[in-house]
């Protein structure tokens, strides 16, 4: 694979330049395919390597020359240069018979066993995302945090990471004493376990009306989250049953989607432990009185005009605030689970309250903190399901599912699958995932369902397409269990651009981890898709020499490896028949 041709060529440079193989490496890039053109499959460029050892010459001549100074061997057919850079092609029976030997031979970890993920930190990597409010909406931001954030831990995950996923929940405040005191009027036992999140969401919204109309109704709710701040038994008992059975209900949800967390937290857990910090930053002098009595903490830098920069980190009555659970939280995590890095996953309006909290934690001395990073993803408009605005999660995995099933319907070449409806689901979310990622994440966009449904352009029922293409192509394949194969029978063009293509997949990978964006992965899945099919249209199997179809099948199994992984890897589930 890339791999083993890289260090052919850095051996080679190395000998040269005197630079060690392993700082040669990073530098040798397989060559992006561009419009069906046969290019060379390497690229090094020199302004990167050859700083000492040519001095005074132009990018040109310095190609020029080390390209001079190097030979082909059994590996490298051909040494050339190019802008800036030496090119190298490879043997091509060797490229045939190393890429798709690799793929058979690492399956699901293709790609992550490369020297360029070998440098990368692997430790435990705690995620949280998801994180909604129980009793309150399920917004369109919670759905973005949640498929982003399962898409990092997947990726942290096939990197060899250890990997906790952790939803935070809004499982505390105000909300509950309004449900607490509004349950007995509007709440209804057997709505409450046959749709709780719905329900719940229903009573909040009249208690809440409610409330704002009338004094009692008010009071009665202070005085319910009074006793619950208190740890009266009853009003507990209840708020633990409105937690548990949304919980319940999230987790069902969650599987449809895909994903699955392996903690639920929740900001009630840090209601105690907030106090603590208030008084830890007490005793460090950090907590200063507000005019209005609230306690905050400077964050303006010396220099800066006093207060131009604080936290409120409590109420004038003494209670936490949501950034006083958040650090009670980052702290007990960093005891606990004492993690090598910890992703906060949300949109881009709390980007100003993750840098206090930050902040606030370095002052503390928590230098876990520098582990610590949020990843902040823009607003979606036109996510409309048919109840209007996305308030529940469900809503959106049934319109996803009902609109492909329709589409599934219209369509002659369906295939009869054994549960149409399963299938549309996964597509509908395939759809969903691709038109999120397809952008820079801080990024805001509009969405579209009847655009992120199409089967044609660069789509997730695009890849889910092609997935299920290749996988009844490969029904097929009755020798699947023969490894050897003729390179002859694999010279077509477009198996060698498809091969080239499939090089890439480390450093695609590598890219995608450094800066968590996983619209490299998702550009380069298009790009696999696209060469898939005019593969497919190219190269016969029925019709071919069992020797041929052989090798073409195992062809076509190596595109579907590499296909499924990297659709795993971004949260989507591959179907093999649509
Ligand atoms: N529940 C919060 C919200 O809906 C998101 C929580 C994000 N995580 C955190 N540690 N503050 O806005």
């Amino acid at each position: 694979m890339a791999g083993h041709f890289r260090r052919v060529i850095a051996e080679q440079v190395s000998q040269i330049l005197r630079v060690p193989e392993k700082e040669l490496i990073p530098h040798i890039h397989a060559v992006q395919v561009l419009k069906k053109q046969l290019t060379p499959d390497f690229k090094l460029f020199v302004n990167s390597v050859t700083k000492d050892y040519f001095d005074a010459v132009s990018h040109k001549e310095k190609a020029h020359r080390l390209a001079g100074k190097l030979s082909s061997n059994s590996v490298i057919s051909e040494i050339g240069t190019g802008q800036g850079c030496v090119t190298f092609t490879i043997n091509r029976d060797l490229l045939i018979k190393r890429v798709l030997h690799e793929i058979a031979q690492d399956g699901p970890k293709y790609g992550f066993n490369s020297e360029l993920l070998s440098d990368i930190p692997k430790g435990l990597t705690l995620v949280e995302y998801s994180s909604p409010n129980i009793a309150k909406k399920f917004h369109v931001g919670h759905l973005r945090s949640t498929i982003i954030g399962n898409f990092i831990a997947n990726l942290k995950e096939a990197v060899g990471n250890k990997v906790v996923r952790m939803n935070y929940l809004g499982d505390w405040g105000f909300q509950f004493g309004l449900l607490g005191a509004g349950f007995s009027k509007f709440g209804c036992s057997e709505k409450l376990r046959a749709y709780p999140l719905e329900h719940l969401f229903e009573v909040y919204v009249k208690v809440n009306a409610e409330a704002e109309q009338d004094e009692e109704m008010k009071q009665c709710a202070q005085d319910f989250m009074q006793k619950l701040e208190n740890g009266d038994p009853e009003a507990v008992s209840l708020w633990t049953h409105f937690r548990d059975l949304s919980i319940e209900e999230y987790s069902k949800v969650y599987k449809r989607l895909g994903c699955q967390f392996d903690e639920y937290s929740g900001e009630s857990l840090y209601k105690e432990k907030a106090q603590d910090v208030i008084n830890l930053l007490k005793s460090k002098g950090l907590l200063q009185k507000s005019s209005n009595d609230t306690g905050i903490v400077d964050l303006s830098k010396p220099g800066d005009r006093e207060l131009s920069n604080y936290s409120t980190v409590m109420r004038s009555d003494g209670t936490s605030l949501y950034i006083t659970r958040d650090i009670a939280a980052a702290i007990d995590r960093m005891e606990k689970y004492g993690f090598d890095e910890m992703i906060y996953v949300t949109d881009k309006s709390q980007e100003g309250h993750f840098e206090h909290l930050f902040q606030i934690l370095k002052l503390l001395g928590k230098e876990q903190v520098d582990r610590c990073q949020h990843v902040m993803f823009g607003r979606v408009q036109g996510m409309q399901t048919r109840r209007g605005g996305v308030i529940f999660l469900e809503d959106v995995l049934d319109e996803a599912r009902s609109r492909m099933l329709q589409n599934m319907a219209n369509t002659e070449t369906s295939k009869a699958t054994e549960d149409p409806a399963d299938v549309a689901e996964k597509i509908g979310i395939a759809a969903l995932i691709v038109q999120d990622f397809k952008g820079l994440l801080v990024s805001d966009y509009c969405f579209n369902w009847s655009q992120a449904l199409q089967s044609c352009g660069d789509t997730g029922v695009f890849l889910q397409y092609t997935h299920a293409r290749l996988h009844s192509l490969l029904d097929l394949w009755e020798s699947r269990e023969e490894e050897a194969f003729d390179a002859v029978c694999l010279q077509d063009p477009c198996v060698i651009l498809t091969l080239k293509h499939l090089l890439r997949y480390d450093e695609v990978i590598f890219k995608t981890l450094k800066d968590l964006q996983p619209r490299y992965l998702v550009s380069y899945l298009m790009g696999l898709g696209h060469l898939a099919n005019v593969a497919h249209h190219t190269l016969r199997v029925k019709e071919s020499s069992p020797e041929v179809a052989h090798a073409r099948l195992l062809f076509f199994y190596s595109i579907q490896v590499v296909l499924a992984n990297g659709m795993k890897v971004l949260g989507i589930t591959p179907v093999d028949k649509m």
